[in-house]
């Protein structure tokens, strides 16, 4: 079990003696997984001690801000996560998309910073990594390794980013400025869908024992985090929608595009609590779930032509293939003047939602889509919700949306053009590349894991294979108390919360 990061008990007490003296050193209390799901239970000098500090600054109470309550100012707090209704003027459809706005989380604008904590926490708080010693690797195509680095640096851990080479400028530049080293960043050939690359380097850098590889795909304290934190964050949004209504709404379908299938444990949470189904979304140009598919891409953060084992696939409901095409088209229509002004004239876009365009970034506007296709399949009406998450914002994708107008419109981007591509990519989207998963098909896309996991990383086929059953997530999620009262004392031996 050590291996997929699920351990409840103390590995190694000196570790863990020498990591709690430095973080008392440093005065870094860590929050608990339950607090992140309710900042509002963190006591209130803690919460006080977050006023002056930005969202941005490498100061170790910003874990206190890894949550979904954060409003638009990144350091305010949000009584209810801060999410758009998105209606039928943008969609073209009468369910009601709500959209969690993830670039409201510190440091990165993005809620891979989470699935980070997820991560390194339970390492740390069980003496499994020694930041006096160890380097946490943080393989990934983007925002995790963006995510890993912060969160090691608020730890006074070591952090080191494995991802492409071709990854967005935008990526490079942030981790050029959080990185201890410039050799922290190791760039791996290819681009989102290079997956086995990075796996390869990952490989070659744990020959070292000062490494220790956090990864996302097989780590369950990345789909733990989501699921309760995630879950929680996107039921109260909908409990605040149901409480705003006049009449009865369902929770139809929480939708996620994966990567490492993380943030859709959010949708097995949402499942046991309100009934709702669970939608995985992929690229279309690497369909690996929906047929076997394989292909490069460019909707960044997801995709990678492989099942992650943290992935509960036999809990998944439908499986629907985007576009690339789709998601470039739509990041310039959504973060153009032209673009914008479009919107609001000829389909009547509210402001509300004309402001929150750009926090969609590419796989966001995937989740979007996906999401209205869902609703077109399954013939919704507005009193059927669909919950989404945007991962991060536009700003991440500004050269992206300059190279593809510099590309496909030398000559100017007009209102013509705005909405050819709003009439092809989002009114135009259709039931297409959408498959309901039976037994059989569940089967088909969890056996697919078996390659990567058994046959090329080494996993025990009893421990592959022991994900068939719901008993095995169901059980797992006793490891979040667990985690909850080791870092109480890990916190109460540091001596960081009481100073
Ligand atoms: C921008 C973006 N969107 C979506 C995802 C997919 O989320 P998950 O890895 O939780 O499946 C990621 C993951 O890195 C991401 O960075």
């Amino acid at each position: 079990m050590e291996r997929l990061g699920l351990e409840v008990d103390v590995v190694d007490q000196s570790v863990l003696e020498r990591t709690t003296s430095r973080f008392g050193e440093r005065g870094i209390v860590l929050p608990t997984f339950h607090e992140l799901a309710h900042p509002m239970t963190v006591a209130r000098p803690v919460r006080a001690g977050l006023d002056g500090v930005g969202a941005d600054d490498a100061d170790p109470r910003n874990l206190f801000r890894i949550h979904w309550h954060n409003d638009a100012t990144r350091v305010g707090y949000a009584e209810v996560p801060d999410h758009v209704v998105l209606g039928p003027e943008l969609t073209g459809v009468e369910a009601t998309i709500v959209v969690a706005l993830a670039d409201r989380f510190p440091m990165i604008g993005a809620h891979k910073v989470l699935a980070s904590y997820g991560c390194l926490a339970p390492r740390v708080i069980t003496g499994q990594f020694d930041p006096t010693r160890h380097r946490a690797i943080w393989p990934s195509t983007g925002n995790y390794c963006r995510g890993g680095v912060a969160i090691s640096r608020l730890m006074g851990c070591r952090g080191v980013a494995v991802l492409p080479e071709r990854m967005s400028r935008e990526r490079f530049a942030w981790l050029e400025a959080w990185v201890q080293d410039p050799g922290d960043i190791v760039k791996t050939p290819g681009s989102e869908s290079n997956v086995k690359e990075i796996y390869d380097e990952c490989n070659r850098l744990a020959g070292d024992p000062t490494n220790v590889i956090f990864n996302q795909f097989s780590e369950f304290g990345n789909h733990l985090v989501h699921y309760l934190v995630t879950g929680h964050a996107i039921g109260e949004i909908f409990e605040d929608l149901q409480a705003r209504s006049s009449t009865e709404l369902s929770l139809h379908a929480f939708v996620s595009a994966t990567g490492s299938a993380g943030t859709i444990a959010a949708g097995d949470y949402l499942k046991e609590h309100f009934g709702s189904g669970i939608l995985a979304a992929e690229a279309l140009e690497c369909p690996t779930m929906l047929s076997n598919g394989f292909g490069e891409h460019n909707i960044q953060g997801i995709g990678d032509k492989h099942v992650p084992l943290i992935h509960n696939v036999m809990n998944t409901d439908y499986v629907a293939a985007v576009s690339h095409r789709a998601t470039d088209a739509l990041n310039v229509v959504f973060n153009t003047d032209v673009g914008r002004a479009f919107l609001a004239a000829r389909r009547q876009v509210p402001e509300t939602v004309l402001r929150a365009l750009g926090s969609f970034g590419l796989s966001s506007i995937c989740n979007i889509l996906a999401a209205i296709k869902l609703a077109k399949h399954s013939n919704l009406g507005p009193h059927d919700v669909v919950a989404t998450v945007a991962t991060d914002g536009a700003p991440m994708y500004v050269s992206e949306r300059d190279a593809y107008l510099a590309r496909r419109y030398p000559g100017g981007f007009d209102e013509h053009d705005a909405a050819l591509l709003v009439g092809e990519h989002l009114l135009g989207a259709g039931e297409d590349h959408l498959r309901e998963l039976d037994h059989a098909e569940r089967v088909r896309i969890f056996n697919l894991g078996y390659f990567t996991w058994v046959e090329q990383q080494g996993v025990p086929v009893d421990e592959f294979s022991q994900r068939l059953m719901p008993s095995f997530w169901h059980e797992i999620r006793g490891m979040l108390e667990r985690w909850d009262e080791l870092i109480r004392e890990f916190n109460a031996r540091s001596g960081a919360a009481a100073a």
